[in-house]
């Protein structure tokens, strides 16, 4: 089994610097990939509300023990009855601690956001959820700086923001801002849905080190410290992503590879508002 590094997000609690995206695995084969994973030393198991699959990953993690497990969920604002903001968030989360099986999430984010919607209201209801302990901390997703800025600005305080990243969208300014303000940032999407694997630079790195494009996006993340949740859906892509923990980038190599951006986004649906 491998053994993963992690990061300590504020607060203490550690997360590790890999994690399985679970996003369109649903059903007995999501069961079968998150069981597959844990055994082979994923802790971090990334879904949301929205993917359908909370009641295949409780069959996967009933023999853990929980405090073996890291849990991201997230909620949309869709969901959310605004009339009664903290009664309705409480009775969702509660919903997706039943269909989990678990009395606990660790981590639990706001899924996008939507400046019509009170979503101030919508993350104190989420801090109320903390302290109650039904989540260890509660975060955002797709936030950009402005986003987070109103946020901080009412007084509120995400443990951490969710957001496509990877060497062709390297967000290093919000990544800046997070840091600065403690909000761990998490890479989602790392492969660019697999489009990052026909890059020549990621190859070539990867020739040199014996390791793929897969490997060197990756690594190129995790070595700056930021969490990486790729999908995978076959052992062999499971070991591969989990395999980059023996080697090192040079700084040269990254740097060459943070000039690959070109703020080309993989996820960019109509919901979206990542030029505010
Ligand atoms: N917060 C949000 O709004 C948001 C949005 C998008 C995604 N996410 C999260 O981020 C996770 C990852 O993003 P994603 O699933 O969209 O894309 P991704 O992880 O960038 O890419 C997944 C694709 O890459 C392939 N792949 C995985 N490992 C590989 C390897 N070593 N070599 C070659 N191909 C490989 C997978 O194929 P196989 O399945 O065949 O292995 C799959 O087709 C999601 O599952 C979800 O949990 C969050």
């Amino acid at each position: 089994m491998t053994k993963v590094p992690s990061i300590s997000i504020k607060g203490g609690k550690k997360l590790p610097l890999i994690g399985l995206g679970t996003w369109e695995l649903v059903g007995k084969a999501c069961t079968y990939v998150v069981e597959k994973a844990l055994d082979l030393g994923y802790s971090h198991i990334d879904t949301a509300h929205l993917y359908q699959n909370h009641a295949a990953i409780k069959k996967a993690i009933k023999k853990i023990s929980r405090d073996k497990i890291f849990i991201t969920s997230k909620l949309i604002l869709d969901q959310i009855d605004f009339k009664r903001c903290e009664e309705s968030v409480d009775e969702i989360c509660n919903l997706a601690l039943k269909e989990l099986g678990t009395d606990y999430l660790d981590l639990y984010l706001l899924h996008r956001p939507d400046r019509s919607k009170p979503m101030k209201e919508v993350l104190q209801a989420m801090h109320l959820l903390a302290e109650k302990g039904k989540i260890s901390y509660f975060g955002v997703s797709n936030f950009n700086i402005h986003h987070l800025q109103d946020m901080l600005n009412a007084g509120i305080q995400p443990s951490a923001n969710q957001v496509e990243f990877h060497p062709y969208l390297y967000q290093k300014a919000l990544w800046d801002f997070c840091k600065s303000h403690q909000i761990q940032l998490i890479a989602y999407r790392p492969l660019g849905k697999g489009a990052l694997l026909a890059e020549p630079l990621l190859q070539e790195i990867g020739a040199k080190h014996k390791k793929s494009a897969a490997q060197i996006a990756l690594r190129w993340s995790v070595q700056k410290g930021i969490p990486v949740i790729p999908k995978a859906s076959s052992e062999k892509h499971l070991k591969e992503n989990l395999n980059i923990f023996d080697f090192k980038l040079s700084d040269e190599e990254m740097s060459l590879l943070d000039r690959l951006n070109r703020n080309q986004r993989f996820c960019k649906p109509e919901w979206s508002d990542f030029d505010y």
